[in-house]
This record gives C-alpha cells, sequence and structure tokens, in this order.
C-alpha cells in the first residue's frame, strides 16, 4: 500500500527546520500487516521533544525511519493471530512494545520490556520485521514501533490499547506519549501522596502532564519551574501554587526557602543534566528526585555520593511513565472524563502533515505544548 508519511533521513540538520526541512512528506511503500500486527488509519498525531532530539542526533536512531511516537487511530485491519483488536475499534498507540514474557513484562514492569527495547532499537516492529519501503526498494525503520507521522501505520497489536471510540483522536493521542509519560511519572514512579510538595522543572507537555499528575495526587505545595513565561502562566492555570522562572531566580535556594528545606518529590522533565542537577538539590533530605527527560546519552550526572545514605535521598528514572499501558491509559481517560486529569489543555496546535517542519521549530523554540498532526 502507498502511504504518505513524514520521512527523516539523517540527524542533525541546521535549525530552523522550515529551511532545512529534515522531514520530507514522501509516499513510502507500507507492506500488510504480519499474523501478530495491525494495520491502523492514523487519525492525530502529536509531536514530542523525542521526535524532535532524534532530528537534531541527540537521541541517534536508524536511518531512515517513519518518525512520530505519539498516536491514535482506527484498526482497519488484523493479522491471523490477533485476538484482541477488530476493524473499527479506537486505539491509542505505546511507544514501548510489551511482549508480554520477559521478566520485566512478567515483573509487571513493560515499559521496560527487553525484547520491546530490542526492536525500538534496531528501528523493526516487535516481531522483527520492517514493513516500510522507499520506492527505490530501501528499507525505512519504524520509530519506536509506532511511526505515526503517516496516514497509515502498521503496529504490533502489543503496540497498542483500545479505547473508547468516542474519545475525540486528537485528544486520544496525547495519551499515547505525554499523558503517560508526564502523570506516570507523578503516579507510578514518584507515588506522590496528598499534602507532599513537589516540584516539576519543565513545562512542556510531558512536565504539564506530570504536574497534572501531581495535582491529581494531592501535591501541596505543587511548584513549577520553567525558563519561558508562558509556560509558567500555563501551570499556574492548570494548578500550580508558585511558578519560577529559572532564568532570573536561583531556583533551589527559591524552593528550599519556600518549602523550609525542599520538595519530597522533585520531577525533571526538560532532558538536561544540569537541570536534573538541580532537581537534586532541591529535594529535601529523604527526598526523590525522578527523572524522565532524556539528555544525550554522553551526558554524565553526579552527585555527593555520601548525600544519598546521610540524607537517604533517591534517583528515579521514569521510562514512559512507569506505565502498563493497557491498565494506565484508560485510567488516565477515565480521570480526564471525571475532570481530574484536564489534558485536553495541553493541546495549543493542530497542523497537518505538511506544516511540520515548521512545527518543529515552534516546539524547539518553546512556542508550543503539544501540536497535533490531524489526518483527514
Ligand atoms: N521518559 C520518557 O519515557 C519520555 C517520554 C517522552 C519524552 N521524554 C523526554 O522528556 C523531555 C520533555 O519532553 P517534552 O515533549 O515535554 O519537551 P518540551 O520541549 O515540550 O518541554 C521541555 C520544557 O523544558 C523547558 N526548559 C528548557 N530549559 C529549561 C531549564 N533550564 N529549566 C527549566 N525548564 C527548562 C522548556 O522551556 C520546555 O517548556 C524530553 O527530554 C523528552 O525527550 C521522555
Ligand atoms: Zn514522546
Ligand atoms: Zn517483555
Amino acid at each position: 500500500m502507498k502511504v504518505r508519511a513524514a520521512v527523516l533521513r539523517q540527524m542533525g540538520a541546521a535549525a530552523p527546520y522550515s529551511n532545512s526541512r529534515p522531514l520530507s512528506i514522501e509516499t513510502v511503500t507500507l507492506d500488510p500487516p504480519g499474523p501478530t500486527d495491525i494495520l491502523v488509519r492514523i487519525r492525530a498525531a502529536g509531536l514530542c521533544h523525542s521526535d524532535l532530539s532524534v532530528i537534531d542526533g541527540s537521541r541517534p536512531r536508524v536511518m531512515p525511519m517513519v518518525m512520530g511516537h505519539e498516536g491514535a487511530g482506527e484498526v482497519l485491519e488484523c493479522g491471523a493471530d490477533v485476538k484482541d483488536f477488530r476493524p473499527g475499534d479506537q486505539v491509542v498507540l505505546s511507544f514501548v512494545p510489551s511482549c508480554g514474557h520477559c521478566t520485566p513484562c512478567a515483573s509487571g514492569r513493560p515499559a521496560l520490556c527487553e525484547p520491546g527495547a530490542k526492536s525500538n532499537a534496531a528501528g523493526t516492529l516487535l516481531a522483527g520485521t520492517t514493513l516500510w519501503h522507499l520506492p527505490d526498494g530501501g528499507s525505512v525503520y519504524h520509530h519506536l514501533g509506532v511511526s505515526a507521522f503517516a496516514e497509515m501505520a502498521v503496529v504490533s497489536a502489543r503496540s497498542a490499547v483500545k479505547v473508547d471510540a468516542s474519545l475525540r483522536p486528537e485528544i486520544a493521542a496525547l495519551f499515547g506519549c505525554a499523558v503517560m509519560t508526564g502523570v506516570g511519572a507523578a503516579v507510578n514512579t514518584a507515588q506522590i501522596r496528598p499534602g507532599e510538595s513537589v516540584a516539576v522543572f519543565g513545562l512542556g507537555g510531558v512536565g504539564l502532564a506530570a504536574l497534572l499528575g501531581a495535582k491529581a495526587s494531592g501535591a501541596n505545595p505543587l511548584i513549577a519551574v520553567d525558563v519561558i513565561p508562558s509556560k509558567l502562566d500555563a501551570a499556574r492555570e492548570l494548578g500550580a501554587t508558585c511558578a519560577i522562572n529559572a532564568r532570573d531566580n536561583d531556583v533551589v535556594a527559591a524552593i528550599k526557602d519556600m518549602t523550609g528545606g525542599g520538595v519530597q518529590h522533585a520531577l525533571e522533565t526538560v532532558g538536561s543534566e544540569s537541570v536534573l542537577a538541580q532537581a537534586y538539590s532541591a529535594t529535601r533530605r529523604g527526598g526523590t528526585t525522578v527523572t524522565a527527560g532524556l539528555p544525550h546519552p554522553q551526558r554524565m550526572f553526579s552527585v555527593p555520593a555520601v548525600s544519598l545514605v546521610a540524607e537517604e535521598r533517591t534517583v528515579k528514572g521514569s521510562y514512559m511513565g512507569s506505565a502498563v499501558p493497557s491498565r494506565d491509559i484508560p485510567r488516565y481517560i477515565d480521570l480526564y472524563r471525571a475532570g481530574h486529569l484536564p489534558v485536553d489543555r495541553l493541546l495549543t496546535h493542530r497542523l497537518k502533515l505538511k506544516d511540520i517542519n515548521e512545527a518543529f521549530d515552534r516546539l524547539a523554540k518553546g512556542g508550543a505544548i503539544r501540536q497535533i498532526i490531524e489526518f483527514d
């Protein structure tokens, strides 16, 4: 089948992307689903900083690749061995397929699925296949088993979660990365309890979703940190009790001052080891620092070793919100519908696939929270 898709052929293009156009909208061939795969008509796909990090080379991937890993759509066709889906189902795509059998999967931690991590690194589907092809026959890789910047995608059934068909696709898509990652960092990884103090560093789609998760968990005070005034305004509107511009303030001193020694939980959602160091310093004795940001693989993070012991501090990584997607996506959707997680407020821009390079300029400059590509 011929499909229009946003293909990244090479990483490291110079910004602005409106000039260098790293993503080309091309007609590529998509093979039919294998026995354990489903064919999905993508209806909405969101732009995440992790896509930008592949484009700018700070998160290297195999090339060329059909990008995009936050999406929702309609199932059109199911492979012979697929039991859980039917044509017509609405699905949210999850960016780590879970095999269901490896040690992390069997331990209730499918975000760490080992075959899933392997196929994601190889740019294939969970079955090990590569179904995208260029007109000259060359292979194009799958981004995190999803490749949502395309009119159609084939994904493993283990990358999809069925959701209510009445949920608007542009909202459903947000749950695939920003919400699952951000809310999950607060509720699954940090396990915030009512009345605990929290600071969120970085207020993009992931950070503001983390803020919403912290709010829903009863965090108080709830401190938001960014370097862009419009992000701080958004955080205040979404329930931050205080918003601090890290450019104009000594943010660690300010947080320690207002909390009498630091917060119980600091969540880092920037992707910067220096912001992670600030988050660590802003926690109180016995506090937990959760990081969901993804810096370049060569970046290092160091702490005074004794502080882990003498101050009983914890540092935790949070991948895909430590999620069990089939449990958490429906649960977060229910919380959204009940008014406890107003994640629709993260959606700031809607666009067409052809405008994707301009949209990545906007994301890089901090001019958007979540931008959604809508497909007709
Ligand atoms: N752990 C995961 O599973 C997972 C999933 C999705 C995204 N991510 C990563 O999370 C990070 C955030 O993603 P996003 O899509 O929300 O990005 P984003 O670009 O929308 O948001 C990042 C925010 O950080 C702010 N920021 C930049 N420098 C700062 C500083 N010095 N102090 C405070 N704030 C600062 C920016 O202004 C922006 O608002 C990225 O590193 C991304 O790769 C991780
Ligand atoms: Zn993402
Ligand atoms: Zn597994």
